[in-house]
């Protein structure tokens, strides 16, 4: 991989053949994947009304059912979004000797860090992406350490983002029985941030490789903003079958993350989702994970273990171990979640 390039870089070479580190094992290849019955879709909620309390119900059911819902009319203005999707063009856009600074060997801060596939220290089998990682501590940092080109726009992203987070957490606590969020309980479910910046360029021989390999996130939950080409895939009820998450102009994709699933004991499901390459177009997606502060113990919440009177599911971990194992080895499926048993 030319240094500075990516996957980008050797995608635009023109090259016909899949170089072989990105050949994943068959079980992992996307060609002949169950797909989910037509009925069975990812639920979309329209946010006009929060207070209603049908939007509750829905969304709080969504994240039970399915882990994974798509949002309309969320407050966040379509400029807003495009001017993030057009940051991220911008960024990839750099010519290599710009982007090669971010790359995780020569990057200023491991709060910035662009890399190529996942953990390719870790991975059998590459994955046909770029991303570039950008962890949130304060605004003066990010304007100091994190692209010129992006960082702005994606600033006054995650600012206005805020009208979707405050009340999805009101809402999904509610679901729970829990009616008074007060800092503490607002600091584990949101204390800290991290953006980022995926580009999956066009694959020479997409049924051989993935843009992301099969995996949950690890997040309180994700807010995820994709562009028009599409590709990513949820499992479906029956844990075998893959739904597609159709893109939405305007929409915002929300998933429960592994840290929900674990401080609600299990009731709220942390879903296994991939990305498929795609042998026609470039694609970009930005999420924003929202998650507890690194130094956070994390475990089934105790109002929600005397509410429901059941047996604790998962341990307690410190949030940034359990960061850490993820980081440790490559995308597979959901079995971070068993560091937490
Ligand atoms: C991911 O889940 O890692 C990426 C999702 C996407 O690109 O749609
Ligand atoms: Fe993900």
């Amino acid at each position: 991989i030319g240094e500075g390039h990516g996957v980008k870089g050797l995608s635009e070479t023109g090259i016909k053949g899949l170089p072989k580190q990105y050949i994943q094992p068959p079980s992992e290849r996307t060609a002949n994947i169950k797909k989910a019955e037509p009925q069975e879709s990812i639920p979309v909620v329209d946010l006009s009304m929060w207070d209603d309390p049908t939007v509750g119900k829905l969304i709080c059911d969504a994240a039970e059912k399915w882990g994974f819902f798509q949002v309309i009319n969320h407050g966040v203005a379509m400029e807003v979004l495009e001017g993030v999707k057009e940051a991220t063009h911008r960024f990839f856009g750099l010519p290599p000797e710009e982007k090669r600074k971010y790359f995780k060997e020569h990057s200023a801060s491991n709060h910035v860090r662009l890399s190529t596939s996942f953990i390719p220290e870790a991975e059998s089998a590459l994955e046909w992406k770029d991303y570039l990682s950008l962890f949130y501590v304060s605004e003066e940092e990010a304007l100091a350490l994190w692209p010129a080109v992006c960082r702005d726009q994606l600033l006054d992203y995650m600012k206005k983002c805020e009208v979707i987070i405050k009340p999805l957490v009101q809402v999904l606590m509610n679901g729970l029985d829990i009616k008074n969020i007060d800092n503490q309980m607002e600091s584990l479910l949101t204390g800290s941030k991290r953006i980022n910046l995926n580009y999956y360029p066009k694959c020479p021989k997409p049924e051989l490789t993935v843009g992301v390999g099969r995996h949950s996130d690890v997040s309180t939950f994700t807010i995820l903003l994709q562009d028009e080409v599409g590709g990513l895939y949820v499992r479906g009820l029956d844990g075998e079958s893959w739904i597609h998450v159709p893109p939405i102009d305007g929409a915002l994709v929300i998933n429960i993350g592994d840290a929900l699933q674990i401080m609600s004991n299990g009731r709220y499901k942390s879903i296994e989702h991939r990305v498929v390459a795609n042998g026609n177009d470039d694609r970009i997606s930005i999420p924003l994970f929202v998650n507890p502060k690194p130094s956070d113990l994390i475990g089934p919440l105790e109002e929600v273990m005397v509410k429901s009177g059941e047996k604790a599911k998962y341990k307690q971990v410190v949030y940034s171990d359990y960061v850490l194992h993820f980081y440790r080895k490559a995308h597979h499926g959901k079995d971070t979640l068993e560091f937490a048993r």
